[in-house]
């Protein structure tokens, strides 16, 4: 049974907590692993990607793989071959398969018919890969997982919702805090919803913030900024948290809006580290996944 990694629950508790542990060793040393030796890798981009693409990229390579990386345009799918016949045809070639694309629903069919991992590398829905990322960001910064409070603001999309599923099983408590009309749909049992940014704030650990106008989102962007407004991760707002907490941001940020400057390139961050932290967590699951295929 291959084993894949579209929502992150696919990763028992422990295994997650084992992930982010040899996240920190391949950070220590980088190219200390050769699990993908004489292996490759399909990373299918179907929407932009800065981070994503680099730390797969990259990070392939590190572990002694080659990434074959496929732009919006450069696959036969674009001209209507099935997602079946694509998964088939590339689990002959690659051990596994990275995608970013919009509808949630394609990845799973993908995987369905994959006989090699699958990893989402983010859908509308779900961007599990950029949890193990702040997972370790966490780690590294205040020493542990177990027990810390994140706190969620802004809009209920995709990175809410993979925080909200796969945060709490390294013990890390969730609080979402979105307006009305923008709040988390089908929140995981255990997520705390609060509507007021301010209370929903205070004894947080971690601010976490993205942006308001998700890929997909862009004909309700004047709409969603009028709502969001109150929802900006600024000094203030980090004042209220715990004393100690840091803002994350799994970018790309919009200073001003969701997150003010002061923040994004201030004291209290750690958002630059996270992005780095891709990679070294990206490379972990990697390692793992392929293990489990022949
Ligand atoms: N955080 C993140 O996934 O960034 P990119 O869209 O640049 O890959
Ligand atoms: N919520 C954002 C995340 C970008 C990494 C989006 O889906 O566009």
């Amino acid at each position: 049974m291959t084993r894949h990694f579209i929502t992150g629950e696919e990763l028992a508790d422990d295994e997650l907590v084992a992930l982010i542990e040899r996240a920190i060793e391949l950070k220590a040393s980088p190219l200390q692993s050769r699990a993908l030796a004489g292996r490759s890798v399909a990373l299918v981009f179907e929407r932009p990607s800065t981070r994503t693409r680099i730390s797969f990229e990259v990070g392939v390579g590190e572990l002694g793989g080659h990434p074959v990386v496929l732009g919006a345009g450069e696959l036969q799918l674009s001209r209507g071959e099935s997602l079946r016949d694509t998964a088939i045809v590339c689990s002959r070639h690659v051990c596994a398969i990275g995608i970013r694309t919009g509808p949630h629903a394609d990845v799973e069919e993908l995987a369905c018919y994959a006989t090699v991992p699958v990893i989402n590398m983010l859908t509308a829905a779900h961007h599990p890969c950029q949890v193990l990322a702040d997972l370790l960001t966490l780690r590294e910064a205040f020493g542990r997982l177990e027990g810390l409070r994140l706190a969620y603001v802004g809009d209920g999309n995709n990175v809410a919702r993979s925080l909200a599923l796969i945060a709490p099983r390294a013990g890390v408590e969730v609080t979402v805090s979105s307006p009305s009309g923008y709040s988390l749909d089908d929140p995981p049992p255990g997520t705390r919803l609060v509507e007021d940014p301010r209370a929903a704030v205070a004894e947080a650990d971690v601010l976490y913030t993205d942006v308001w106008v998700s890929m997909g989102d862009e004909s309700t962007a004047a709409a969603r900024r009028a709502a969001l407004a109150p929802y900006r991760v600024d000094e203030a707002l980090l004042d209220r948290a715990a004393p100690g907490a840091i803002a994350l941001h799994c970018l790309p940020a919009h200073a001003g809006e969701e997150i003010s400057a002061d923040v994004l390139y201030g004291p209290r961050q750690r958002i630059w580290d996270q992005a780095e932290n891709r990679r070294h967590a990206q490379k972990a699951l990697l390692e793992l996944l392929s293990s489990e295929v022949a």
